[in-house]
C-alpha cells in the first residue's frame, strides 16, 4: 500500500481525499494546510488522518512515498522543490507553475533526484478525451481539419482565465495532436481588474493545415465545456456539461452516433495513474515531455498577449519572433 501526503486541502484538495478513499492501492496518511478551519474539517470527516500546518513535518515522514500538491498556483513551485528535495514522488495540480522557466527548473531537479514529477493535467485522464485520442490516433475521424475548444463559466473568485481555465484546453490539444504547433497567437480582455484576463482566445496552427482555437471566458453566465474535433470523415463533439452521451459523432452526411462510454471520474483515473507510476517506477503520461510542451505553449501565449496578439513561433528559442 502506497502512503501519500496531501498539501493544500481546499475545494479541490478535498476531492483528492474523497477520491483516494475509494482507491485501495494507496492511502492519504497526512494532510497539510495553513488554515486551521480546513484542518478541523479534515479531522471531522477523516479522523484517522494526521494533520499539520508545516509541510516539513509531512515531508519528514518516511511512510509517505508521494505527495499531491493542491495549493494555489503561485505556491506550487516552492512546495514542489521541497518535496523533490526530499525525494518524494510529486503530483502537482494544474497549472504546475506560473512560468515555463520554473517548470523547467522542477524538471531539472526531478531528473537530478531521479524522482517522479507529474502534472495534474486532469483532462488528459478524462475517459472521453482518452476516447477522442483513440479516434485521432486510429484516424477514425479522418485527416484532422480543426479543433475548437470552449470553456466558460461565471467565476466566483477572479483569477486569470488563461491559468485557471485555458490551461486545461492547452493540455487537451497536446494530448490529441501530439505535434508541435507552427505558431501560437492569443488575445485577451480584462473587464473587472487590470492585468487579470476574464476572456481569452488562442489560435494555433499545426503542420498539415490543422487549425486549433481555444476560447475561455470566466465572465459568462453559462457553463460550457466543449471540445470539437473535426476530421474530413467525422466531427466528434465532447460536451462535458452533460451527464450522459457526452460524446457525439457527426458525419458530414449520414447518421449521428452517440457512443456509450464508461463513467469513471477523471480524477480517479489520474490518481490511479500516479499510484501505478510510483509502484512500477514508470514514467507518467503527464510527466516531463507533457509539462514542457504545455508550459512552452503557455509561455508563447503570454508573449503573444503582451505583443498585441502577434504570432509566436514554437521552434524559435523563447518564441521571440513574430510575423511582422
Ligand atoms: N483539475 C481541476 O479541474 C481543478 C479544479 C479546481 C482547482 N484546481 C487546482 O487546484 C489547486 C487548488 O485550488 P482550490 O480551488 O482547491 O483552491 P483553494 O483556495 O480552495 O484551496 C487551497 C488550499 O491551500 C491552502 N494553502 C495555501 N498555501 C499553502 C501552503 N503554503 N501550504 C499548505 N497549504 C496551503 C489554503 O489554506 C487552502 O485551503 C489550484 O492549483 C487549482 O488550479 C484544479
Amino acid at each position: 500500500m502506497i502512503g501519500l501526503g496531501l498539501i493544500g486541502c481546499g475545494n479541490w484538495g478535498f476531492n483528492y481525499l474523497n477520491t483516494l478513499n475509494s482507491i485501495p492501492e494507496a492511502k492519504i496518511l497526512t494532510v497539510c494546510d495553513l488554515n486551521d478551519d480546513v484542518l478541523k474539517k479534515v479531522k471531522q470527516f477523516h479522523p484517522h488522518l494526521k494533520t499539520t500546518k508545516d509541510c516539513q513535518d509531512l515531508l519528514k515522514d518516511d511512510e509517505l512515498s508521494g505527495v499531491i500538491i493542491a495549493t494555489p498556483p503561485h505556491t506550487h513551485f516552492s512546495i514542489a522543490v521541497n518535496c523533490l528535495e526530499r525525494n518524494k514522488a510529486v503530483l502537482v495540480e494544474k497549472p504546475i507553475t506560473l512560468s515555463y522557466s520554473e517548470a523547467a527548473e522542477l524538471i531539472t531537479l526531478a531528473q537530478k533526484k531521479n524522482t517522479l514529477l507529474m502534472a495534474g493535467h486532469l483532462m488528459e485522464y478524462h475517459p472521453v478525451v482518452m476516447k477522442l485520442h483513440e479516434y485521432v490516433s486510429q484516424e477514425i475521424l479522418g485527416k484532422l481539419r480543426y479543433i475548437l475548444l470552449d470553456r466558460t463559466s461565471l467565476a466566483r473568485i477572479r483569477s486569470d482565465v488563461l491559468w485557471d481555465l485555458a490551461v486545461h484546453d492547452v493540455s487537451i490539444v497536446r494530448y490529441l495532436v501530439n505535434k508541435n504547433p507552427v505558431w501560437v497567437a492569443a488575445q485577451g480582455k480584462s473587464f473587472l481588474q487590470d492585468g487579470i484576463h476574464d476572456l481569452i482566445t488562442i489560435s494555433m496552427e499545426f503542420p498539415d493545415d490543422l487549425y486549433v482555437q481555444i476560447h475561455a471566458n470566466s465572465l459568462y453566465p453559462q457553463k460550457k465545456r466543449q471540445t470539437v474535433v473535426a476530421g474530413n470523415k467525422l466531427v466528434a463533439i465532447l460536451d462535458d456539461t452533460r451527464d450522459d452521451f457526452k460524446l457525439t459523432l457527426l458525419p458530414y452526411n449520414g447518421d449521428i452516433t452517440l457512443p456509450n462510454l464508461e463513467k469513471i471520474p477523471p480524477l480517479t483515473v489520474q490518481c490511479k495513474h500516479f499510484i501505478h507510476c510510483i509502484q512500477s517506477d514508470s514514467v507518467p503520461r503527464t510527466g516531463f515531455g507533457d509539462i514542457t510542451w504545455v508550459m512552452k505553449v503557455m509561455d508563447l501565449i503570454e508573449q503573444s498577449l503582451l505583443n498585441n496578439g502577434s504570432r509566436r513561433y514554437f521552434t524559435k528559442p523563447g518564441g521571440d519572433h513574430d510575423e511582422n
